[in-house]
Parts: C-alpha cells; structure tokens; sequence
C-alpha cells in the first residue's frame, strides 16, 4: 500500500415514516423492537440522506461528519455498524491507480465519514432511519446509481438482509430502508435478534396514486431522543404493554390488509389511530414527552376532518388532494415538502409549485 491514496463511496438512502409505529427496544443493543412496525419509504428525490465514506493510510483515526460538522464516532451505534461491516470487508483492488487492500488491512485502515440530510436532522422525520442505512447499505430500484456506503467500500459480499440487520443496530426504523414501497419490520421471537427483519409488503408501484405529504411544522432538533425516548416509555408507560401486546398485533394484520387492497380509508384511519396511540404512550411516559406542538395538533385535526368527509375515493383523489392542500397551507406558516411512491411527472408540477416555497 502507497500512503497517498483515498478511495471513496457515496451512497444514496431515502427516508421512511411509520404507519404503524416502532416504539419500544425488548433489547437495547443489538435493537429489538417490543412490536412490528410498517413504513412506507418515500421518493429519495425529496428526503433522502447522502452519505460518503473514505478510506487512506493517511487517515489516522475513524472520523465523521454529519451536516457538515463534526461528531463523535464513541456511540456504540456507530461502532457496531463499523465493526460489523469491517468484519465481513473484503479485498479490494483499484488496478487503474495501483491500489489493492488486502482483507487484514481492513483492521487498520480508518474511515472518515461525511453525510448530510437534506431535511432536518432530529426533529422527528426519521433522520437516524436514512442515516443508518445510508451508512451501510444502499435501497433498491429508485432509478439513480446508488452504491452501498461501507458495504461497497469494503467490498462486502453479504446480501441486503444481513446488511439491513447490522444497520437495525445503528438505528430501528434503518432496517425498513431497505426496500421502497411498504415494508415490515418484524420484530420475531429469538434473543439473538436472527429473526428480526424487515420485508417488503408491496413495491413502489403497488399504489401509485398514493402520494405522501410532509408538513415540516418545526424543523428544531426534538428535546428527546427516539432512543431515550423510548426508554423511558419502556419504563414507565402500561400504555406501551397494552399497545405492543394487544393493539399493534391486530392493528398490523388490518394495515396489511388496506395495503394490499389499496384501500385508503381504512389505511389512513389505522395510520392516524396508530400515530395518536404512538403520542398518547408518551404523554403516559413519565416524565411525559411531548413531541408534537398546537400547528402538529392542527394538522391531525384537518386529516382527521378530510376523511371523515369520506371523499377519499380513488376518483376523487385529485380533487381531494388540492382541497387538502389548500387546507394545510392556510393552516402552516411553513410549508410542506413531498415524498411519495413514487412521484409521477404528471403530479411533480403540482409538487414543485409547492415545494419552492419549502423552508428546507
Ligand atoms: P429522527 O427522528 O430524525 O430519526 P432520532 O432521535 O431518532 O431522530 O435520531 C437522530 C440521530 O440520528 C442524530 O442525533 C444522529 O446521531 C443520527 N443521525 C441522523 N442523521 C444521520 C446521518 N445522516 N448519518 C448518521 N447518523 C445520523
Ligand atoms: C417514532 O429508529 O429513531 O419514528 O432505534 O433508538 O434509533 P432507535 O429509534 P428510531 O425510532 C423511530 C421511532 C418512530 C417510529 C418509527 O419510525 O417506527
Ligand atoms: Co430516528
């Protein structure tokens, strides 16, 4: 090996939001969930994290950046995702420049890491699903040349599963990057995690007219962490036994169901009764954690109106959309960005008009 050399990766990985909420660790380090959990991964075009790995002789220690600016890599998350990947690194060779590392080099070589998000980081859009993911592995099929991050850089040979599980121990909801469309992480049964993945439900095509609006009502990082709050619900909320045991069981089945028939009423009732369950078990946390505001409030309020208007046919989706976007529009001062599966260019304009006036 030459001292003068950098090989670098870059990778792509769109975000994903609930429907059916992960909230709560059986298992706080390899990141066991206490339920199954389904998301729908949006459009990378619009929220996505871009993430780049470097590898030199010359680095002198593992390094990264987030947004820009530097963090540290002590977590263990970070390290049981480098660890991980650097277990399975492989050869690699770079002819052209005169580059090979050999499989033990791995052992000593250091990384700097650099990634950004173009959307708020830790205000509640799932920042650390991306990131994780970003970091590991790449998703399928969203027509841009991804690459896998660390997976690629070290030439690691394992199938995406296993690279969505090492990435579930950066972060949960990481693991349903994986795929587009709707996915399931499943929370399965064995202690050693083996069992705990994500698949995919249905593809990004399955429900075209299925179009996903962000409302970035405060773009501040939360008071609480995802992790720590969770924590304490874990401790402290009965609400959270009774959601993980006895509703998300049943409530999983039915979202299944409205995924599979495209059948939105019932899908945007079980993903609004689940998302208010998600808030209510942390205001039953003690101390409570609140992590929605009067303008979040709101906007549950006008979802909740749109469908008990019941105009949620599939003939009426355009009409229903533009309502409902003038309606959230006269409600938020700041505007709404757009994710969706996937966005067609017919729809885009409509989303670009919105979209300039995006605060992000
Ligand atoms: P969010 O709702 O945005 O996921 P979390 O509290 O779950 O918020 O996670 C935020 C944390 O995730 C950040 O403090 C950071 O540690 C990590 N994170 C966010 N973005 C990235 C990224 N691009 N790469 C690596 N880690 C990230
Ligand atoms: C409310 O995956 O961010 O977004 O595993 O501790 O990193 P950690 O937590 P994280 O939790 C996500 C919580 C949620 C619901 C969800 O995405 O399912
Ligand atoms: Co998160």
């Amino acid at each position: 090996m030459g001292e003068k050399w950098v090989l670098m990766k870059t990778a792509q990985t769109p975000t994903n939001i609930a429907v059916i909420k992960y909230w709560g660790k059986r298992d706080e380090t390899l990141i066991l969930p206490v339920n199954d959990s389904i998301s729908v991964t949006l459009d990378p075009a619009h929220l996505c994290t871009t993430t780049t790995v470097a590898v030199s002789p010359a680095f002198q220690q593992d390094r990264m950046w987030l947004n820009g600016k530097e963090m540290s890599l002590s977590g263990g998350r970070y390290q049981n995702c480098l660890r991980e990947i650097r277990k399975r690194a492989r050869e690699v060779e770079d002819k052209e420049r005169g580059i090979k590392i050999e499989k033990k080099d791995w052992e000593k070589l250091h990384l700097h890491i650099a990634s950004y998000n173009n959307f708020p980081t830790a205000a509640g859009l799932a920042s650390s699903a991306a990131g994780f993911a970003c970091l590991v592995y790449r998703t399928n099929g969203f027509g841009f040349d991804a690459v896998f991050a660390l997976a690629k850089l070290m030439n690691v040979s394992e199938d995406e599963s296993q690279l969505s599980a090492i990435s579930r121990q950066g972060s949960g909801s990481a693991c349903r990057s994986l795929f587009g469309g709707f996915v399931k992480w499943i929370m399965g049964k064995e202690d050693d995690g083996s069992d705990s993945l994500a698949v995919q439900l249905v593809d990004e095509k399955h429900w075209e007219d299925l179009f996903i609006i962000i409302a970035v009502v405060s773009s501040r990082q939360k008071e609480t962490s995802s992790t720590s709050g969770m924590r304490e619900s874990v401790e402290t909320s009965s609400l959270l036994q009774h959601r993980a045991k006895e509703v998300v069981p049943k409530r999983t089945i039915q979202m299944e169901e409205a995924i599979q028939n495209r059948d939105f009423a019932s899908f945007a009732k079980l993903a609004c009764a689940d998302s208010n369950q998600f808030h209510a078990v942390c205001l039953d946390t003690l101390p409570p954690i609140f992590y929605m505001n009067d303008t979040s409030h709101r906007q549950v309020l006008i979802y909740i109106c749109w469908f008990l208007l019941g105009d949620v046919g599939e003939k009426n989706m355009y009409k229903t959309k533009e309502v409902l976007i003038e309606m959230v529009k006269s409600w938020l001062w700041d505007i709404v960005v757009l994710g969706s599966i996937p966005v067609k260019s017919r729809d885009m304009n409509l989303w670009r008009t919105t979209s300039q006036k995006s605060v992000i």
